[in-house]
Order: structure tokens, then sequence, then C-alpha cells
């Protein structure tokens, strides 16, 4: 098993500074750190609730998709960034080898706080005995992760690109940290095509799902106000995939979910064992023609 290299001292560089600035594709939205990270805060005690009761449990659903869409081989790590409160990674560390160790990140404490219990609580249910590592939940910054490059096998995100200052940069340090050949995947919600689910979908997250979260959260920023406006400023399908390719990501697939209300994405970073093997063939078949 190999475990990353993790810098506790790990400044954001040049370009990550800059970086702090919203993407074209989110201005107008305030997405600063400090005010995600305090929206988390505030939700952190109920997210759990009100996400599976406001997606009617169909989360669960597509963050299973998103683990069976990885290829996990060998034990190389896997990092899950903008964990929240640790379903993905969890969900992945059940699913992979005993001998692959999964690190969930995020900058909100809170979210990280119960991420954390969650995962004392499984290891005290199987008594230490799943045989599988510990997961540990890091607070780290999306934009500047304190990881080497080339140190994951895979990189995920769900729900979490979205709210990330700069989008770019996020995939940025995606695909600086993750291995040559590794897999950078990306769950986030999507606009549905069909015209009328369109409309019902915008009146539920528009109109229904703000007064809920409100009213439950009992959040007065209003993180049930800003998942509709991220939701309708965030590039979604091709637009996304391009993003992907735009950081050097080959390969990129998206998959809609649920008539489109989610999607997950996958690229493959370059340098992989097949794209050696596929460089050595090429250079063969050339060398045939040359004689
Ligand atoms: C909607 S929650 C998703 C949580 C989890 N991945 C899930 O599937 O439920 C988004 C998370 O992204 C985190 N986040 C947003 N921007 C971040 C950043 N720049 N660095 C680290 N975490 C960030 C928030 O703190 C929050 O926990």
């Amino acid at each position: 098993m190999s475990v990353p290299n993790v810098d506790p001292s790990h400044q954001p560089n040049a370009s990550a500074k800059e970086a702090t600035r919203p993407s074209p594709a989110t201005e107008g939205l305030d997405k600063s750190g400090e005010r995600v990270r305090e929206m988390f805060r505030q939700i952190a005690p109920r997210y759990d609730v009100m996400n599976h009761l406001l997606s009617l449990n169909i989360d669960k659903w597509w963050r299973r998709k998103a683990v069976q869409t990885l290829k996990i081989q060998g034990d190389d790590p896997i990092l899950d960034l903008c964990c929240g409160t640790g379903d993905l990674a969890i969900a992945i560390a059940d699913a992979a080898g005993a001998d692959v160790q999964v690190i969930g990140s995020d900058f909100c404490h809170a979210m990280l706080e119960i991420a954390r219990v969650k995962e004392a609580k499984r290891t005290r249910d199987t008594a230490g005995g799943s045989g599988r590592h510990t997961i540990p939940f890091l607070e780290a910054d999306s934009m500047a992760m304190p990881f080497d490059d080339d140190s994951f096998q895979c990189v995920t995100v769900a729900f979490g690109l979205r709210n990330i200052a700069n989008t770019d940069q996020g995939l940025s340090e995606m695909a600086r940290v993750c291995k040559p050949g590794g897999q950078v995947l990306v769950l986030e919600f999507s606009q549905p095509t069909l015209p009328v689910l369109k409309q019902a979908y915008n009146f539920y997250f528009r109109h229904v799902l703000p007064r809920i979260g409100q009213w439950m959260a009992r959040n007065d920023k209003s993180a049930y106000e800003y998942l509709p406006e991220s939701v309708g400023k965030f590039p979604c399908g091709d637009a996304l995939a391009g993003r992907m390719r735009d950081v050097g990501l080959q390969h990129v697939t998206f998959r809609p979910l649920t008539l489109g209300v989610a999607t997950i994405y996958v690229g493959e970073k370059p340098g992989g064992k097949t794209d050696h093997a596929e460089m050595a063939a090429h250079r063969e078949r050339e060398a045939l023609v040359a004689t």
C-alpha cells in the first residue's frame, strides 16, 4: 500500500491565489471561500438529512453509480475532495480493496467533524474487523491541495466542484494530484434537457426546495437559494467535459443520471501504461511503414 505525502505547510501557489477570483461561469454569485465555508458550517448538522430528504434519497444512488464508474486497481490511494460529511469517501473505501487508502478533504471543519464521527462509528461497528484502512478526513482547500503531483489513482468530487470559487483551478488541482493513467471523476447537478421536466425541475429548485431547506436548516444565509443559483450558472454536459479536457484530461465522457438532474463526468490523466503501449504500437506501425 502506498500513502501519499501530505504537506501541512502547503501554501497556495501564485496561480491558486490568483484563482480565488470567481471563474467567468460563476460571475455574479459570491463563491468566496469565506462565504461558502460559513454556509456549510451553518447547515452541517442537518446536511445529510436535508440531502436525502430533498433528493428523495436519490443522492445515495448517484454516489453508488459514481463508485461503480471508478476503475480501482492495485493499492494506490484515492482522494475524495470537497468530501463534506464523507458519504462518497466512505462508499469508495467500502468498495475498494482493504489495501487502498482513501482520503477525504474539505475546507469546512464542521462538515469534516461529521465525516469523522461517521467513520469512527463504522470502525466501532465492525470492531475494526472490516480490514480496511480508516479514512483520514483532512482540512484543505481544493484550489491548493497539500498533496504531491501524481499521488492518487482516482480523484473524485461529488457536488463540490460547483462550490469551488474557480472551477478551472479546482479541475487543474484534481488533474495535478492524479496519477498518469488515473481517473478524475466529477458528480454534479446538471440541467435536465426534456422541456417539461426542465420546467418542473426549475420550479422545484427555485420555489419549493429553498423554502423547505431554509425552514429545516434554519440557515439565515439561505443556502438553499444559493443551490439553484449555483446550479443554473454552472456548466454541464459538453461544456463541463470541455473544461476537463482544457486542464489536460483525455477520454472525457459523461453520463446523465435521473433524466439529467445529475451527471457523472470522468476523464483520464494522460501518460498511463495504455498510453505508453499505444505509443509503442504506433511507433512500431510507423517503423513498419518506413521499411
Ligand atoms: C454540497 S457539499 C458536498 C459534500 C459531499 N461531497 C457530498 O457528496 O455530499 C460541498 C462541499 O464542498 C466544500 N467546499 C467548497 N469549496 C471548497 C474548497 N475550495 N475547498 C475545499 N472544500 C470546499 C464545502 O465545504 C462542502 O462541504
